[in-house]
């Protein structure tokens, strides 16, 4: 279970879960901790065969290494099952990345309750509970949460009248939790900017129009978020910070 280094070194290993982590920018985060010698959670809702095919792969380059949990945040059973497979997995955890989220416009005409709680619970009300849950298991001297963002928890994204107030709000936790967990663990958030589209289509006019705003002139990669929450988890003096990974985006559009 805990291998030694390239110095005959006697290594504990680090744990990470991340949190919708089985593709895109959570599975590119896993990916990066993992050659960085971290054992990772991947937390999944409905891939779970992604999920599975990702574990398998990292458990391949490192034996036991890699592990999966599927749980709805949606619900605070869902949450609550998420943190007791994970205290099954592992007593320890360094790292806990809040990247799972949902997103969609809800315009003033259409939105109702369920799409309140289908935006505000993963974006918002997960994170705080799930924090709550594993804050035991984060014991470690310099452990680190970092929270998923959005550039549009500051500047609205026309017709998406809750997911942007709801990045707003995990925004506000991020500076809330990090005054409350110091000095032990530090909390820290980054906020894309256009970095994947979704998977809902995206009309070419509107992608040209995006990357018009964008000063470096182009879309991010998932290895930029990635290896900012690497820097975040690495630099012991930051707390409470909030990252725009955009481009350059936010400085003025
Ligand atoms: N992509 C971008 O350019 C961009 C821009 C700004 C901000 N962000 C933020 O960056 C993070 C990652 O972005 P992304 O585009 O990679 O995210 P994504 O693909 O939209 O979502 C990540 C994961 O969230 C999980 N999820 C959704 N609803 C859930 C629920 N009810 N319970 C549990 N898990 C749920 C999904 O897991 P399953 O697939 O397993 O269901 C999904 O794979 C997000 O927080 C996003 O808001 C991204």
């Amino acid at each position: 279970m805990y291998p030694w280094d390239a110095n005959g070194e006697f290594m504990t290993k680090k744990w990470i879960l991340v949190t919708g982590g089985s593709k895109r920018i959570g599975a590119e985060i896993i990916c990066l901790f993992h050659k960085n010698n971290f054992n990772t959670i991947i937390h999944c809702n409905s891939s779970m065969d992604d999920a599975k095919r990702l574990s398998d792969k990292l458990n391949t380059q490192r034996s036991d290494s890699s592990f999966y949990v599927q749980a709805n945040l949606n619900s605070i059973e869902g949450v609550n099952r998420l943190a007791e497979e994970a205290q099954k997995i592992t007593s320890e955890l360094n790292v806990l990345v809040n990247n799972a989220s949902t997103f969609y416009p809800t315009p003033i005409a259409d939105v109702n309750e369920t799409d309140w709680d289908n935006l505000i619970n993963p974006n918002f009300k997960a994170p705080l509970f799930l924090t709550q849950k594993l804050i035991k298991l984060m014991t470690a001297h310099d452990s680190s949460i970092i929270n998923i963002v959005d550039i549009h928890s500051q500047r609205p994204l026309k017709n998406h009248l809750i997911y942007g107030p709801a990045k707003a709000a995990l925004a506000m936790l991020t500076r809330s939790m990090a005054k409350d967990f110091a000095p032990r663990i530090r909390v820290n958030g980054i906020s894309p900017g256009a970095i994947l589209w979704p998977d809902q289509d995206v009309s070419d006019n509107t992608k040209e129009s995006i990357i018009k705003q964008i000063p470096i002139g182009r879309c991010g990669e998932p290895a930029d978020i990635a290896k900012t929450a690497l820097f975040l988890y690495e630099s012991s003096y930051i707390t409470g910070q909030i990252i725009a990974v955009d481009g350059g985006r936010s400085i003025g559009w």
